[in-house]
């Protein structure tokens, strides 16, 4: 058992979770001044303020002045398993070339696989460590990871076990999430996305399922790359195997993503910057996250998702970083929602709880996300006075990992 005293702030969010992470106002954060917590290695057993920590409690109490503790920071939208770079396409497209002209020249996600298929298993999980350390040390205690640059059944099937070499590496400290995304692009020896999907997506979901390797499936609904045919049968045959579903939606196109997702009980649809009015109130009316990812959109030089209209729409929204070669090479989740929460108009609640508790929801973690008496104890460390200097001093590294 451990117990944290004197905390400038515990922010437990307890407001947020009430409300299931919709329509929030600052007072959902919940913040605890002078705040205290104990818990041991599977739970919380109290918060509340340190003036009130119970005697039994007392004992061997940490004094944590000067610092503030929230729920544990998710990235619950990363790919983060990858070989080589794309900074040559970077300097392309400030010289105006689009994202889409790139790929449409066999660059973009095509390039990457290409670089990742003459990695070796060994060059993929140690690039994976680094990334994932750096991320930690962010203060960041869970990540989603997924696969999807191998786009070959050997290469994927490899990239999915290196997920799960890391997930079991760094468990239980950094907790990771295995996304199969062998959806993501379709590779130029295939004739048709459907072609590609049912030679190699679906055979190899059937391989990995029994397997108990991957969380979750994915796929870029996206026109040129999977249809909602695609879609259909991919997220049909992983529920019928007991699998989560998650997709990259209305992204570059308002292709009913959003709506495709709530068919199919998916737990997040993820980009959304081009959402329709029915895809927002879709996914009011369902449990499906919407994830935010304004790093992407930052990086592409283009319109940042409607936010404030999904908000006051009622659906429940989480920030994630995307962090990838191409679209958004940038893995600091917390620099990335600062300056987001500014553009996108969103409250302090709204920002801290799409990156805790909803990201949380967007993995199905329903047990962590807020700091109450009987989660899960993860939580993140900030050395700072107060909630408001985090993101104030947007890009400052506050985050302590060590205790
Ligand atoms: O989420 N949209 C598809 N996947 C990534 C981009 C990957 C890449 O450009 O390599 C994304 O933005
Ligand atoms: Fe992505």
């Amino acid at each position: 058992m451990k117990t944290y005293v004197h905390l400038n702030q515990l922010v437990t969010l307890e407001g947020a979770l009430k409300k299931d992470g919709r329509r929030l106002v600052p007072a959902d954060l919940s913040i605890i001044e002078d705040g205290a917590i104990v818990f041991d290695d599977e739970r919380i057993v109290w918060t509340g303020k340190s003036s009130e920590l119970p005697a039994e409690y007392q004992k061997n109490s940490i004094d944590m002045k000067g610092h503030v503790l929230t729920p544990e920071m998710v990235d619950s939208h990363t790919h983060i398993v990858f070989g080589g770079d794309r900074a040559q396409e970077y300097a392309d497209r400030l010289n105006g070339v689009s994202y889409e002209e790139i790929a449409k020249r066999g660059g973009g996600i095509l390039l990457t696989m290409t670089q990742t298929n003459k990695a070796t298993t060994e060059e993929l999980f140690n690039s994976a460590c680094a990334r994932i350390e750096r991320l930690h040390s962010y203060g960041i205690g869970t990540i989603e990871i997924k696969s999807g640059y191998g786009l070959n059944f050997e290469k994927e099937y490899e990239v999915s076990l290196v997920i799960d070499r890391l997930k079991k590496k760094y468990q239980p400290k950094i907790q990771i999430f295995n996304t199969y995304l062998a959806a993501h692009d379709v590779p130029r020896t295939f004739s048709s996305s459907s072609q590609y999907l049912k030679e190699v997506v679906l055979p190899l979901l059937e391989k990995l399922a029994p397997m108990k390797v991957i969380d979750a499936v994915d796929i870029f609904h996206e026109k040129n790359y999977f249809t909602a045919e695609d879609t259909d049968l991919l997220f049909s045959r992983a529920k019928q195997l007991g699998i989560a579903r998650k997709i990259h939606a209305d992204e570059l196109n308002d292709n009913d993503g959003a709506k495709l997702a709530v068919k199919h009980e998916a737990l997040s649809a993820d980009h959304l910057l081009k959402i329709s009015a029915s895809g927002i109130a879709a996914l009011a009316n369902s449990k499906t996250v919407a994830t935010l990812l304004p790093g992407t959109a930052f990086f592409l030089g283009k319109p940042l998702a409607p936010a404030r209209t999904i908000l006051d729409g009622g659906a429940k929204v989480s920030i994630a970083s995307d962090y990838n070669p191409g679209s958004c090479h940038c893995d600091n989740l917390l620099l990335i929602a600062s300056i987001a929460s500014a553009q996108m108009k969103l409250n302090q609640a709204e920002l801290w709880t799409g990156i805790t508790l909803n990201a949380a929801a967007a993995l199905a973690l329903p047990n962590q996300g807020a700091l109450l008496p009987g989660m899960r104890p993860r939580f993140s460390i900030f050395k700072t006075e107060s909630l408001s200097h985090i993101t104030y001093n947007w890009g400052k590294n506050f985050a302590v990992t060590t205790l």
